[in-house]
């Protein structure tokens, strides 16, 4: 799929993979829509529509509230004429053992990271089945495919995302829309807590630059591949933990009580 003059709503278009992404969506040649939530990530996208006015759109919009996403999609139907391709980046994260996790944390993130990019697809879909041509683009985690001790909550939500990305790229065979699910491992962005960084300094993780990861989805959204793992040995081990889990209990069983000390750190 070639980019230019793609209509794209971005989610976290704000957030440290998608401050990356933008420009690289602009320089293909893309129309894009921007969507924040705070004042502060709005105003870092203000360049974009100096530099490109007539291609790039800012909306204020907190995806876990229907009347939000019921204007982002309006807006991309006034000043686009409509939608070709949905990337849901927006994501939240809570690191910590799930014992230790306030009860409010769940449904958050069950909202940001599931409800919101199902309802933002269901939102889009009639436009694109009835002009024959979309693409639906989640960006998913390797904890999607890996239950990962210290983010039980958050793998849930990207074990569901990546899920519901597979029966409906099934159920939307032979549409002309396809879904694409963007696995990333740890990306250098704010998104992870300080002790996240301290374990990746620790050699317990490695983390990704989110211009590198930024490319990847680019390349991920032009090829329409249905699943993209970034980075090795981890993409490797999402694909033997669905074959043969106890393999992956035994050598995870080792890191447990490091992860759980920066786990306590962040509490
Ligand atoms: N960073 C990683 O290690 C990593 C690894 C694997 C996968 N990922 C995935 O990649 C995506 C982006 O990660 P990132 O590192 O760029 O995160 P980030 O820097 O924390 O940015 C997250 C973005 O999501 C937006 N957001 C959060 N809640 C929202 C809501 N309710 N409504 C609207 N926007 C909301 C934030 O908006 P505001 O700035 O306006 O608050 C921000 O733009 C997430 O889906 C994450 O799960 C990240």
């Amino acid at each position: 799929m070639q980019l230019r003059d793609k209509r794209i709503l971005l989610t976290g278009a704000g957030g440290g993979i998608g401050r990356e992404l933008a420009p690289l969506l602009l320089d293909a040649g893309a129309r894009l829509c921007l969507t924040s939530r705070s004042d502060a990530s709005a105003a870092s996208m203000a360049h974009h529509v100096h530099t490109h006015r007539d291609r790039v759109l800012v909306v204020r919009a907190d995806v876990t509230f229907a009347a939000d996403r019921e204007r982002l999609v309006e807006r991309m139907r006034a000043e686009f004429g409509g939608i070709d391709i949905l990337v849901n980046l927006a994501g939240a994260l809570d690191f910590g053992l799930f014992a230790d996790a306030q009860p409010a944390m769940i449904p958050r993130l069950l909202a940001v990271n599931l409800e919101a990019p199902m309802q933002l697809a269901h939102a889009v879909l009639p436009a694109m089945l009835s002009q024959g041509s979309g693409r639906i683009v989640n960006i998913g985690s390797i904890f999607g495919s890996i239950g990962y001790p210290g983010f039980a909550s958050y793998s849930a939500t990207k074990f569901a995302l990546r899920g519901f990305s597979q029966a409906l790229r099934r159920e939307l065979h032979g549409s002309g829309v396809s879904v694409t699910y963007v696995a990333p491992r740890a990306v250098r962005t704010a998104f992870n807590p300080v002790e996240l960084h301290l374990m990746a300094a620790d050699g317990l993780m490695h983390m990704d630059d989110p211009l590198w990861v930024a490319e990847q989805i680019v390349r991920a959204i032009e090829s329409g591949r249905p699943e993209v793992y970034l980075g090795q040995p981890e993409s490797f081990f999402a694909r033997l933990n669905a074959l043969l889990p106890g393999m992956v209990d035994r050598g995870l069983r080792k890191v447990v009580p490091s992860i759980a000390r920066f786990a306590r750190g962040a509490a």
